[in-house]
């Protein structure tokens, strides 16, 4: 099976940077071909996921990872590295199903079993409700 990758860019100044924190311009994304979204009409509503222990909702379009989503609503997520390494963003998904941008997310078959996942590189394939006690909200910046 061929995949095709294309590069994503995406404004990250809305992003809340921690002095030092790199900021990453661009992402390798995998075309969404696979069976999470095939058949998925292109005008069809986000996912909606519910992080908990907050109840704050936000919507999470094919085209972000849950992080980059959560961002865009102004709910900051613990992360690193952002390429599904680190594991400093994982979190225990509690309803849902997600897909990854990458081969080979940081997670063991049994963590994976257990519902944790890696928002960095988790697209949403379903409605999710996720478990992120050091969720913070934080205020956008207008332009
Ligand atoms: S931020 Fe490093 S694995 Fe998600």
């Amino acid at each position: 099976m061929t995949r095709r990758l294309k590069l994503s860019l995406h404004v990250l100044d809305i992003f809340p940077q921690l002095p030092g924190e790199p900021v990453m311009a661009c992402r390798p994304f995998l075309e969404p071909d696979s069976s999470a979204s095939a058949g998925r009409d292109s005008d069809a509503r986000p996912f909606l996921v519910r992080v908990e222990p907050s109840g704050k909702t936000f919507d999470a379009p094919d085209s972000l990872t849950l992080l980059e989503a959560a961002g865009f609503a102004g709910l900051r997520l613990p992360r690193s590295c952002r390429n599904g390494t680190c594991r400093t963003c994982m979190c225990q998904m509690k309803e849902g199903r997600v897909r990854y941008t990458i081969e080979w997310p940081g997670l063991t078959r049994e963590e994976k079993a257990e519902g944790l996942i890696l928002p960095c590189v988790a697209i949403a394939a379903s409605d999710l409700v996720i478990d992120v006690p050091d969720a913070v909200e934080v205020e956008l910046q207008q332009s």
